[in-house]
């Protein structure tokens, strides 16, 4: 049976569902499979680079990432239940979230991490990622655990966006 794909709203800024820590998925269902499919139709859509459950309103632990800017399906990574292994090196580089459009930021990251995890079909993958896609892969990880980027700007810079935001996405 071949799932029908749909893109699903984004959910946007000052959500709780965003701010929710996901929880690990345990049976590999049609459901997830079909929560894939979406993820993946919602990010190409959108366009992005990555989209964690969260965004979409679903608190499974898994993401979809595609660094490349054609949608390359052979780069593209569906992780579910992914964790940080290993990190190292400091990088800062602008980033932006689908579910806070128009804001972008300097944010400081890793500059290469190592995150393990299962496939779509259930299968253990480990991810090295360098650069943009150590970035996705350390958003993507902190949308599954409720932190958005702004979390990750230095106090001043924060304050000054969170005003922004607030007016920006009223009634949060
Ligand atoms: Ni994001």
């Amino acid at each position: 049976m071949t799932n029908l794909l749909m893109a699903r709203t984004i959910l946007a800024y000052g959500h709780p569902i965003l701010r929710q820590a996901a929880r690990a998925v345990g049976t590999l269902n049609g459901d997830l499979q079909q929560l894939i499919d979406d993820l993946i139709e919602t990010m190409y859509a959108a366009p992005g680079v990555g989209l964690a459950a969260n965004q979409v309103g679903s608190l499974q632990r898994v993401f979809v990432a595609n660094p490349s800017e054609d949608h390359d399906p052979s780069k593209l990574l569906v992780m579910i239940n992914p964790e940080l292994v290993a990190s190292d090196g400091e990088i800062v580089a602008e980033e932006g979230c689908l579910s806070i459009p128009d804001f972008r930021e300097e944010v400081r990251r890793a500059r290469r991490v190592l995150v393990r995890g299962l496939d779509r079909s259930g299968h253990p993958i480990e991810v090295e990622g360098e650069d943009l896609l150590a970035r996705i892969l350390q958003h993507e990880l902190d949308h599954l655990n409720g932190v958005l980027f702004v979390d990750r700007l230095s106090p001043a810079k924060r304050d000054i966006l969170l005003r922004k935001l607030k007016k920006a996405f009223p009634r949060r």
